[in-house]
Parts: C-alpha cells; sequence; structure tokens
C-alpha cells in the first residue's frame, strides 16, 4: 500500500485495480524498487503463477491474451505437470510480465479472461533480497558506507604522527564523500611531496611491470601514458582516466573515502564502476603502504580495465554479487581478491602479473614472478594452482604478507570463462544484466530490497509512494518522516476503503426476472433479487443447478467443470440494509409473494 522509497527521487508505485469478484488470490506486490528512471529495465514486474489443465493448445490460448491486452512478458517458466486430488493433469507456469500505473487497467482485464481458462491464477509476491543499486546513481547510497573514514589511521600507520598528512586525507576523503554520480570527478590538485612519492613508486615499479606485467596491462599502460597523463612526474586524474576506460570498455572510476564492504565494493563492478581512492601513501615510506593508495588504484588496477576481457571478467563478478547471500559474496570476493588483486596468467610459457596487488607491489610481484627471489626478501617460494574459481572462493588468504598461493589462468579469456560458468552455477535470487545505455540493472522477477537498505542518513530526499493510487510525495531529508506517515495511514485506509466501497457499488445491480439472472453473473456482478423467504431452501439449491445449467448451455455445453462451477449462483446473505420492497413484488424465480431482498454472487 504505502512504501517509503529512499532514493534522490523514486519510481512512482504501480497501482494495480483488483477485478472485483475475481477468483485471483490475494498477495499482489508489484515491484515498486527500482532506478530513479523509467526504463525498460527497471520496470516493475507483476509474477503469476498459473495452474492450467492438461490438454493441447492451453498455454497457447492463455498467452494470446498478454498479447491482446499488450502486455510484455519478461520471463516464461513451466513446472512439471502434477495430478489433481482427481487425477486430473495439470501444469504450473510463471509468467512475469512489465507493470506500472499506465497499464492496470490491461492487468485487471487479463485477470478477468483468465478467470475462466485457468484453474487457478495467483498473483505471486515479490522476493525479499539483500538491498543492490538498481541505478548508477544508486550507487551514491553506498559510496560513504565506507568501513573507516578514509582518514582514520592505524597507529602505526606512517603517517600517524604527522597532523599535515592527515589534514590532507580528510580533505579528499570529504571531496569523495561530496561525490555525485552524474558530476565530473573534481581534479585533485597534487602537491609536490605526493608527485615525489608517487614518482618513487613508479621508479621502482616501471622495470619491473615491463618483465613481469601480463601483455594486456603492458598493452593499456603504454596507451594510457599517451592519453590519461601517466608519467613519473604526474599523478593522473581519475576523470582523464575514466574517459579513457568509457571509450574502451566502459569502466569508469569513481572516487571513494576508504575502505567498502565487500558487498557495496563489488555491486559497483556490475555498472562496471571502479570504487578508488585518490590519497597517496605517506611520503616517508614511498614503497610502503598498509592499505588501498593513488598508486595502488592508478598502477595497479586502472590500466587493466581496459582490456576487455578483464572488465567483462570483473563486471561478472559485480553482477553474481548483487542481492547475492551473504555466503555468496564472499566466495565472491574471495575470487576478487585471488583475481583482480593477486591473479597470474600464463603467456608463451612464463606466469604473467595481472592482478593489481601484484602490478603495484614490487617485492610481490618479483616474489611472485620472477626467478629469482626479491631483493631484501623472502627465499620462499609460492605454490601456483590453475584458477579455479570454485577452489579460490573458499581459498582463504592472509593480507599483511605475501600470498602463499597464486591462481593461474591460462588466459584472461580462460579467466573470464570460467568465472562466469562459476557464477552461472552459484545459487541466486533473480538473474540480472546491465543495460550500459541506461546504466540501469535489469533482473528477471519482481524483488523487493529489504535487507541491507541504506540508512537514512545516506540520502539527500525521500519519496512516499502510494500503491493503492500510484501517486508519489517528493519529501527532503530533513523532513520528518515517522509522524507525516503515521497522520497519512487513516487517510490511506479511507481512500481504500472508499475505493473497493464504488468498486463494489458499480458491480451492484438489482433483477427481478430469472432471464437476466445468469448473464449478470457471468458479467461477476453481485445480484441483488427479491426472495420469497428464506425457509425456501430447495428453490435456493435449484437456483444454483439452473444457473449451471444455463451457464454450460450458453458455453457451448461443453463438460467443463470449471465452466460450470464458475457460472452457478449463490446466496451470500440478506442484507441488513434492506431495499425498498413495494407490496406485491414477486420472487424472482419462484413467483411467490416476495418478503426480503436477496444477494448472490458468483460461485467459485
Ligand atoms: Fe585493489
Amino acid at each position: 500500500m504505502l512504501r517509503v522509497l529512499t532514493s534522490r527521487t523514486a519510481l512512482r508505485a504501480p497501482s494495480l485495480l483488483r477485478p472485483f469478484s475475481s477468483n485471483v488470490q490475494p498477495g499482489y506486490v508489484g515491484s515498486t524498487e527500482g532506478a530513479p528512471r523509467t526504463t525498460a529495465d527497471t520496470a516493475p514486474k507483476i509474477s503469476m503463477l498459473l495452474e492450467l489443465r492438461d490438454k493441447p493448445g492451453a498455454l497457447h490460448e492463455v498467452l494470446r491474451y498478454f498479447w491482446k491486452y499488450d502486455l510484455n512478458i519478461t520471463r516464461l517458466e513451466s513446472r512439471p505437470k502434477t495430478l489433481n486430488a482427481l487425477g486430473e493433469a495439470r501444469f504450473d507456469f510463471f509468467v512475469d510480465f512489465e507493470s506500472s500505473s499506465k497499464n492496470s487497467n490491461q492487468v485487471s482485464s487479463l485477470l478477468a479472461s483468465l478467470e475462466s481458462m485457468t484453474t487457478k491464477a495467483m498473483i505471486l509476491d515479490e522476493k525479499d533480497v539483500n538491498w543492490f543499486p538498481r541505478h548508477l546513481s544508486e550507487l551514491d547510497l553506498i559510496a560513504n558506507r565506507t568501513l573507516d573514514a578514509g582518514a582514520d589511521l592505524e597507529s602505526d600507520h606512517p603517517g600517524f604522527n604527522d597532523q599535515v598528512y592527515r589534514g590532507r586525507r580528510a580533505e579528499l576523503a570529504t571531496v569523495a564523500q561530496q561525490y555525485v554520480w552524474n558530476e565530473p570527478i573534481p581534479m585533485i590538485d597534487y602537491t609536490a611531496d605526493e608527485v615525489a612519492t608517487w614518482a618513487a613508486v613508479w621508479d621502482r615499479m616501471e622495470g619491473l611491470l615491463d618483465t613481469h606485467a601480463c601483455a594486456e596491462y603492458k598493452r593499456s599502460f603504454k596507451a594510457m601514458k599517451e592519453h590519461c597523463g601517466y608519467s613519473r612526474d604526474n599523478i593522473p586524474q581519475q576523470q582523464d582516466i575514466t574517459d579513457y576506460l568509457k571509450d574502451k570498455t566502459g569502466f569508469r572510476m569513481r572516487p571513494v573515502a576508504g575502505l567498502l564492504s565487500s558487498r557495496d565494493f563489488l555491486n559497483g563492478l556490475a555498472f562496471r564502476t571502479f570504487f578508488s581512492t585518490q590519497y597517496i601513501r605517506h611520503h616517508s615510506m614511498p614503497l610502503y603502504t598498509p592499505e588501498p593508495d593513488i598508486c595502488h588504484e592508478l598502477l595497479g588496477h586502472a590500466p587493466m580495465f581496459a582490456d576487455q576481457d578483464f572488465a567483462d571478467f570483473s563486471q561478472e563478478i559485480g553482477l553474481a554479487s548483487l542481492g547475492a547471500s551473504d555466503e555468496d559474496v564472499q566466495k565472491l570476493a574471495w575470487c576478487y581478491w585471488h583475481s583482480v588483486e593477486f591473479g597470474l596468467c600464463k603467456e608463451d610459457g612464463e606466469h604473467k602479473a595481472y592482478g593489481a596487488g601484484l602490478l603495484s607491489s614490487f617485492g610481490e610481484l618479483e616474489y611472485a614472478c620472477a626467478d629469482y627471489r626479491p631483493a631484501g626478501g623472502t627465499e620462499d617460494r609460492p605454490e601456483l594452482k590453475p584458477w579455479d574459481p570454485a577452489v579460490a572462493g573458499v581459498q582463504e588468504f592472509p593480507i599483511t604478507t605475501y600470498q602463499p598461493i597464486y591462481f593461474v589462468a591460462e588466459s584472461l579469456n580462460d579467466a573470464k570463462s570460467k568465472m562466469r560458468s562459476f557464477c552461472e552455477g552459484l545459487k541466486k535470487p533473480f538473474l540480472s544484466r546491465h543495460n550500459p545505455n541506461t546504466d540501469s540493472i535489469w533482473v528477471d522477477r519482481p524483488v523487493r530490497r529489504a535487507v541491507g537498505v541504506p540508512e537514512k542518513k545516506d540520502f539527500a530526499a525521500s519519496a512516499v509512494c502510494y500503491r493503492y493510487n500510484g501517486e508519489k510525495e517528493d519529501k527532503s531529508a530533513d523532513d520528518a518522516l515517522a509522524p507525516f506517515l503515521a497522520g497519512k495511514m487513516e487517510e490511506i485506509q479511507k481512500a481504500m476503503f472508499e475505493k473497493v466501497k464504488n468498486e463494489r457499488d458499480d458491480h451492484l445491480v438489482k433483477v427481478h426476472e430469472w432471464k437476466d439472472f445468469t448473464p449478470n453473473l457471468e458479467k461477476g456482478n453481485l445480484i441483488l433479487t427479491p426472495w420469497c423467504g428464506p425457509e425456501f431452501q430447495q428453490e435456493e439449491e435449484e437456483v444454483k443447478d439452473k444457473s449451471k445449467a444455463e451457464g454450460l448451455e450458453r458455453s457451448g455445453g461443453e463438460e467443463d467443470e470449471r465452466c460450470a462451477v464458475s457460472v452457478a449462483g449463490k446466496t451470500l446473505c440478506i442484507p441488513f440494509d434492506q431495499p425498498d420492497l413495494p407490496e406485491g413484488t414477486k420472487c424472482f424465480y419462484t413467483g411467490k409473494v416476495a418478503k426480503c431482498w436477496v444477494l448472490w454472487g458468483r460461485s467459485y
């Protein structure tokens, strides 16, 4: 009935008029979730369960009504044949179709049409899933859910006692926190100290990258020196990198103040978006950082996103993370760790690095790829395993030392293919697809993003959507929603009651003669008739049998139990509020003197 959508803007909730006197069971909850834009990908959907008798052409007969009412089916799934209590074969079909407030009348007509053709037509509830962004703009809702503030340094951080450095970290954290999805990424004016730190890392890494980085990385890195401002003496800007990547693979960078949860971080990849820090490590230890920084992001990660296979691979992980269970998110995060961060691939009989944790760490790059042991490093050698997401997804790893195990893919394409197969095997609550034209996520069934919804403080504005009439009110983040909503409840209840009452009144007819009885039953009307009295129970049964027989005749005499039952008239009640009954009024069936008005309806 009422949903509070907390986003910058929100979709208008669909309003579905349930057909009066239908056999459709309650439970409609059309999805109101979605991107701030009404697109085909994020259009709310209705899921319906249809039970059909097993006979040739049964499904065709039903589906043609979707076409007739211009309802776009997005999923059709059959279930194995079952037998009912009478031993009759039945098929269940699940049908998803697009829904909006604009086509509620067609939906009502569809439901009315399906009544006589199905043994069951049930609108299914949405499925509750972990919250996930449906549109690129909704990354704004999670970008600031950092596990640290980006400026809170541990006591063993090299910059912990440097107030200037801490102030700079706070400044850059603010830049990231204030970033909005559809604005240019702010240019950072890096200081001389920061550029010097970058240069120190560059000097140490450049030669090693030539030797140990995969061919895809080297190709992209070379191009980005030309197009994105990569050089020893310049820290590239995220916007320049984004402009380049968008042309190559559709990937983009997005500033973030600190570490995100695995779920939020991976969700960004579904939109081909990489959350990237903007600060740099402390200048006192240029070759060490306890956390991801701009050297890691721009030297390690960014060039790889210019490769199509790697970009697809990364997005595959992101899409699989949308709405996934916590258990599966961990598996995906561990796959990410063993590939995007520390992956190796084969190249001309050698092992080359494509993981950013290696491509931005001179010591570990040598440790993982070189025949010799890294200078000043360990004599140990790592274990190499073939890339297998099922194994990598449960393979624990250290975060403060070199990796004891690396996974080696045959190629980036091989890494992608295996990741895709693994993701397809996960038990996901829905299937998702990213539409790059609308930057939105299409899902194959109605879902309600009910778990882990971003807190209100993360939102710039809210919208209150009223499902019963499809209207919406925008509210600012400062509005006190709780008292507002409490006050709205009575208004909503009254409005809904009036709506249903009007619907009933529209379908209430008086019938004085038998000839009008069955036709009005067929229209789904409630029928008031003059009646000779409650003691005439035998005649009451006769009305039921006779209307059933007439219904059979009008339907061509087909022996179909659904048809016979559905047009039989059944007494509902003797209304408390009796209309005037002029003296001499005759019972509509027996012709005796009427004593009261009786309400009839269809029997189901
Ligand atoms: Fe990283």
